[in-house]
Formats: structure tokens, sequence, C-alpha cells
């Protein structure tokens, strides 16, 4: 069983003036998908808070996979991957490029994100959307492949299984 952390990236919601309703859409799903959810925290838009909080959970091994919410786009205060980009050893560029493609069948808005993902020592780090319907869109598409990922890159398996 995979673990999990979850960081939902928002000024309101750090300061509890917003629900996260897209951190619980995160939660149930990759409850259902079987991988245990160790963690949430809400932080505000602030790359240091959340280089922080990304560099405890992967240096510490606390999970195999993080996943944010919140902060990919265009705002002025939107720097969720300038904050993960920071701390990655290795980008993963095609986790986005498919969720973008995929989201582009269903918004146009889509090309508006700026995801990344990447590895940090043996935990993997995604970006997800900020709003509740675009992390159960994107989140329900990336899983199947991820657990491959993941499997590989926490030596679970060598083999790459087509
Ligand atoms: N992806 C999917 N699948 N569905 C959506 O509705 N919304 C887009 C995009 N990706 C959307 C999506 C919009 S409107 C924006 S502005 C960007 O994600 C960035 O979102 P964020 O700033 O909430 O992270």
């Amino acid at each position: 069983m995979f673990k999990v952390c979850i960081i939902t990236v928002s000024d309101k919601g750090s300061i509890g003036e917003r629900i996260d309703k897209s951190g619980e859409v995160i939660r149930d799903l990759m409850e259902a998908a079987n991988y245990q959810v160790l963690e949430k925290v809400i932080l505000p838009d602030e790359v240091d808070l959340l280089k922080e909080q990304m560099i405890k959970w992967a240096d510490n091994q606390t999970c195999d996979l993080i996943l944010t919410t919140g902060g990919t786009g265009f705002s002025p205060r939107d720097f969720t991957p300038e904050a993960t980009k920071a701390v990655i050893d290795r980008e993963v560029p095609g986790i986005p490029e498919a969720m973008r493609a995929y989201s582009l069948s269903i918004t146009k808005k889509a090309m508006l994100s700026r995801a990344a993902a990447g590895i940090r020592k043996s935990t993997l780090i995604i970006n997800l959307p900020g709003s509740p319907k675009a992390v159960k869109e994107t989140l329900e598409y990336i899983l199947p492949p991820l657990e491959h990922g993941l499997e590989i890159m926490t030596g679970k398996t060598g083999e790459c299984a087509r």
C-alpha cells in the first residue's frame, strides 16, 4: 500500500475562510484506490512554506507520493509549480503533459495550468489543479499508470510491464 500526503495550497483555506473541498476529493479518491493517506495540510501560497513541507516529507521518507492542489494558474500568488521545481531532483514532465492533454478535451482552460511533477529522493510530487472538479478529472486519469511508476520508483519492481 503506497503512502500519500496532501497539500492544499490556498491562502483562504489556510486561515479557515474556505472549506478544503479539493483536498477531501483527493483523500476520497486515493483511499478508494487503496492508498494510505497519512497527512493533509492546508498551506498559504508561500513558496518557502511549500518547499519546507515537501522537503520534510520527502527527506524523512514519510510518504511515496505528495499531491498538491491549487496554485498552478496565473494568479499573482500562484507559485506551487515553482516551489515543486525548486525541490525535485528529477522532473517528470509526462504526468502534467498527460493531465493537460486529457483536460483539454474537457475545457480549453486546461492550457492555463502550469502544473509540474517530479521526484525528490524516493518521493513523487505531483501538482493537481485547484478546483474539486478539475482534481477529480485529472487524478482519475493519472491513477492507473501512477501505481506502476511508484512501484519502479520504490524498487518494488524493476520491470516495466507493458
Ligand atoms: N483541468 C481540468 N481537468 N478541468 C478543469 O476544469 N480548469 C483549469 C485548469 N485545469 C480545469 C483544469 C483552469 S480554469 C485553470 S485556471 C488551471 O487549471 C489552473 O488551476 P489552479 O490555479 O486552480 O491550480
